[in-house]
């Protein structure tokens, strides 16, 4: 294929993939040739935007092009979703953070928590690449939010998929799922969990009674993502670490989950109010083109 006529940030692909959840590839060659599991990147829609970590999906360095998954939840996100093929972003800055540790532990398992399961995919890939067996758990709170089943499928040795309502997979949350597998015996070396940091710290929870080593990517509020500003300031093990430049992944039996919830909900109100009338003037007709 070729890509002379691409510009730097362009989209090159769209899908919806679940309500309001979307997988863009974007063309930027060198972040596409550069990162690696866990890394993510900084990304602004216009002058002016704030700016939005989101987790390198995958790439294809060929084609040049980088995958990002998000799901239009505020403000900036529901800019991002209204960007067509074609549009570009105004800019993206990465690989940034730290790659995922990868080693062979034997029988891995990879845990994702609605659209948190999109960051474990280049986990899975990676773990499975070093030779682990992989077990794979998606959750979702009913059947149309889960994503990714068909890509982790391919993956894992086995898959679980379990949902808070029960109208797919098991009924239950992810740790419903991991505790079942635990119990019958299943011989797991080491955990991967990203979602929503309730379900990160339950898993934590779990593992920790049966001494299984246990990362979770931690998700707090950035702004520069280089360190600078303090914004995802986090604590682990008593120490304060910066999840842009030291994670972030951290060891989840290690993380002051306490605080993080708090720092995360800092700015809720005003998040809700913002993609509110955001959402209002979508509905009215009355957003810049
Ligand atoms: P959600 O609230 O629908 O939960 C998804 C699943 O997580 C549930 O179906 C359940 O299985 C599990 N879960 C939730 N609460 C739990 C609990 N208390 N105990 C055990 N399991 C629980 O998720 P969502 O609305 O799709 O949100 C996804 C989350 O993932 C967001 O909070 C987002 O910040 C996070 N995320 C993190 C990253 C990262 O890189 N760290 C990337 C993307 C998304
Ligand atoms: Fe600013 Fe990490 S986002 S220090």
């Amino acid at each position: 294929m070729s890509t002379e006529h691409l510009r730097q940030n362009q989209i090159v692909a769209k899908r919806e993939i679940a309500p309001k959840t979307y997988w863009y590839d974007l063309y930027h060659p060198k972040i596409a040739r550069k990162r690696q599991a866990g890394q993510f990147v900084v990304i602004r829609v216009h002058e002016g935007g704030e700016r939005v970590p989101l987790t390198l999906v995958g790439s294809d360095p060929d084609r040049g092009t980088v995958t990002l998954i998000f799901q239009a939840v505020g403000h900036s996100t529901m800019e991002l979703a209204r960007l067509e093929v074609g549009d570009a972003l105004l800019d993206m800055a990465g690989p940034l953070g730290r790659p995922t540790h990868i080693e062979n532990h034997g029988t891995a398992c990879v845990i994702g928590g609605g659209y948190g399961t999109a960051p474990v995919l280049p986990i899975a890939e990676a773990l499975r690449g070093a030779g682990n067996r992989l077990i794979g758990i998606i959750g979702a709170r009913t059947r149309g939010l889960v994503i990714l089943e068909k890509e982790l499928g391919s993956l894992c040795d086995r898959l679980e998929v379990a949902t808070d309502d029960g109208s797919y997979g098991r009924k239950g949350f992810v740790t419903d799922a991991l505790a079942a597998l635990i119990a019958e015996g299943t011989d797991i070396r080491f955990v991967l969990a990203v979602g929503p940091t309730p379900m990160m710290r339950a898993v934590s929870e779990l593992t920790r009674q049966y001494g299984i080593p246990t990362m979770v990517s931690l998700n707090p509020i950035m702004v520069d993502g280089t360190g600078m500003c303090g914004g995802c300031r986090v604590e682990v093990d008593g120490q304060t670490k910066f999840a842009c430049v030291d994670g972030p992944e951290f060891d989840g039996h290690l993380v002051n989950f306490d605080l993080l919830m708090k720092r995360q909900g800092a700015y809720r109100a005003e998040e809700r109010q913002i993609a509110e009338n955001y959402e209002h003037c979508r509905i009215a007709g009355v957003l810049d083109a």
